[in-house]
């Protein structure tokens, strides 16, 4: 049971920037013991002993503010920053290295028996407060904007925010594919230095925002005359 804890562990490492040893993962980060308790739990729960799994899980709870039912299938190296107010529903199922911030839900929207939550791939990013309701899948690498909320399949390597949530950018290299963890979401492969992070972002949404300008003023040079033309490029 607790053969990958250390495994887990390092997942914390590498994907919290804020975090400065092992032992301050085991003594300071619920999501890091609320998986401890889950393990415990779904261990009972599985041997058919559910009300055990269930007072552990609520013991969990209690003890770090993160609800996960005893019979959620949970993968490697979850990773729950912060961690207060997380639901993962019954028949949730998360695949491995998936990170959920603070106030996520992994929800249910109908009182029948069976599947009725949803499955997170691997890799799935979750912001802060997203609610991802019903029995669908979240694909492989995508990413959820903070406070949406989901209610249906989101495609591998996408990133749905809003509510209810809508595709708002799609990569040509999903994030699944992606050898380094974006902490928040953020695009900085091979970037250690948090400011050069932020610059290197800031760089990549000014290119962005070029294209886009370059295909409006396109889209509306028969309109313009040729000064407002010159003003309005990028250059
Ligand atoms: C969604 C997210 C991952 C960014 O993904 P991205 O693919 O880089 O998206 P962009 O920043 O290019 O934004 C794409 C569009 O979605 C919008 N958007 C981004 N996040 C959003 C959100 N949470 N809610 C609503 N709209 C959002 C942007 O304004 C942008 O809109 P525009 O195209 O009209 O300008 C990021 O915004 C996010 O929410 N990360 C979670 C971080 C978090 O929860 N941190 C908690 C730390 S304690």
């Amino acid at each position: 049971m607790f053969r990958d804890l250390r495994a887990e562990i390092d997942s914390y490492v590498e994907r919290d920037p804020a975090l400065r040893s092992r032992l301050e993962v085991a003594l300071c980060y619920p999501g890091f013991h609320a998986l401890v308790f889950h393990r415990m739990g779904n261990a009972a729960w599985r041997r058919g002993w559910h009300l055990l799994g269930r007072f552990i899980s609520h013991l969990g709870r209690v003890f770090t503010g993160i609800e996960i039912h005893p019979g959620a299938r949970i993968g490697k190296r979850l990773f729950i920053d912060h961690g207060m107010g997380v639901v993962i529903g019954e028949t949730a199922e998360v695949g491995d290295d998936v990170t959920l911030y603070q106030g996520v839900t992994l929800g249910g929207t109908s009182l029948e028996k069976g599947k009725r939550h949803p499955t997170l791939e691997d890799g799935v990013i979750v912001g802060s407060g997203a609610q991802i309701l019903g029995p669908f899948t979240v694909g492989k690498g995508a990413r959820v904007g903070a406070n949406s909320v989901v209610l249906q399949a989101v495609p591998p390597g996408v990133t749905v925010v809003g509510i209810p949530a809508q595709i708002a950018s799609r990569r040509d290299g999903s994030a699944s594919r992606r050898s380094v963890f974006e902490a928040y979401g953020m695009p900085c492969e091979g970037v250690e230095d948090p400011l050069a992070c932020a610059i290197e972002t800031l760089l990549k949404r000014v290119e962005t925002l070029n294209e886009r300008v370059a295909v409006l003023e396109g889209e509306r040079a028969d309109f313009l005359s040729p000064p407002e033309r010159r003003t309005g490029t990028n250059d």
